[in-house]
């Protein structure tokens, strides 16, 4: 089969197309997945630098998301049979041909969903969902803040607010991203950069602040976000593209009695399975209902995987980038 290979830690000039042995039979509890689209993201971009916190020696086969039909089955697969369509989520190797995966990390796509879609659905929605409404414990008319919105994670935190019952304030660097958050749904879109508390306190008006900040920026923007939180707000910490891990100013959570709630998608599939099923069952009705809908901004064929991580890295991208065929 193709694939793309990363031949060693760097940029998108690591990458590679190859012809490389297909993957084995599934084993026991595994799907192989014929993929026809995959996701690109931030992690892919760390990782191939060797700076995420999984980090797999070259040559690897990178990318952790994708969709296609079901191609073989391993025993006990119980969900699925051959020919099915899936959205998968894979440690690594989605950037190919074939790839195995989990069963329980697979979800069929609803009818009415494109391949391309179904391919970035999974990872985005889930940690949006499993923020706002498990972490933040977000409830209807609450004020959301969404950081880095018009990004993958962003977008589909807009929708998952909004659809909630939410008010959002997005931020975003550029006109054209401020106008795609208000698209998805967002009641405000504003500029993060140079400050955004006033901003924040304005919108709000006698709520003097928001009472959840989503937030994969970090440094300077959580600092400020604690500043743009209504009394018993909540942070959910996502990631840290801009500035690193914040040292939160504990005198502020105590006199506005404020939580900072760390979030990783990761470990409701170590930690709460059944939660993680259910969730994505959830997510999956959504979608299919039409409520939910990644935006992708870019498309490329495999063979041009490189220039999709420097979309990312260059943050042209606003929503999701696929890689196709
Ligand atoms: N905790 C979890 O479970 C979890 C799950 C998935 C992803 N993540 C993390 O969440 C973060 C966002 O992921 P994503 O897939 O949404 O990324 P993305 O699609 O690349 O979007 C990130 C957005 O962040 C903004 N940004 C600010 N500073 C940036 C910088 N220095 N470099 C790049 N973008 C910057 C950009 O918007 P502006 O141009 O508007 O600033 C961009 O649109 C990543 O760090 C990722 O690892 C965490």
């Amino acid at each position: 089969m193709r694939a793309v290979v990363c031949e060693a830690f760097g940029g998108p000039e690591v990458l590679h197309v190859r012809e490389v042995p297909d993957p084995p039979a599934p084993g026991p509890g595994e799907v192989q997945v014929r993929i026809r689209a995959r996701g690109v993201q931030y992690v892919d971009v760390l990782m191939l630098a060797g700076k995420y916190q999984f980090r797999p020696d070259p040559p690897f086969v990178p990318g952790n998301e994708g969709a296609g039909e079901i191609v073989a089955v391993g025993d006990g697969v119980a969900r699925f049979k051959i020919g099915d369509r899936v959205m998968s989520r894979h440690r690594l190797g989605a950037f190919a041909e074939l790839g195995n995966a989990r069963e329980e990390n697979c979800n069929p796509v609803p009818d009415g969903m494109s391949t391309e879609e179904a391919a970035v659905f999974s990872g985005a929605y889930h940690t949006a969902y499993h923020a706002l409404l498990q972490r933040g414990r977000m409830q209807p008319g609450e004020w959301v803040l969404i950081h880095g919105a018009a990004g993958g994670i962003g977008i589909a935190a807009i929708q998952v607010a909004k659809l909630f019952g939410a008010k959002v304030i997005a931020t975003a660097s550029t006109d054209e991203k401020r106008q795609a958050c208000l698209e998805e749904g967002a009641d405000y879109a504003i500029d993060y950069r140079g400050g955004f508390r006033d901003k924040v306190k304005e919108l709000t008006g006698a709520h003097d602040g928001v009472d959840i900040v989503y937030d994969p920026i970090g440094g300077q923007v959580t600092e400020e976000s604690l500043r743009a939180l209504a009394y018993g707000g909540r942070l959910l910490v996502l990631g840290f593209l801009g500035g690193g891990p914040a040292t939160p100013r504990t005198n502020y959570l105590l006199i506005k009695c404020l939580e900072v709630i760390g979030v990783r998608l990761g470990a409701v599939t170590e930690h709460w399975p059944e939660v993680g099923r259910d969730n994505m069952r959830k997510l999956v009705e959504l979608a299919g209902q039409g409520k939910l809908r990644p935006r992708i901004s870019h498309r490329f064929p495999l063979d041009r995987a490189g220039d999709a991580i420097q979309a990312v890295i260059d943050r042209r991208v606003i929503g999701k980038a696929v890689l196709l065929g």
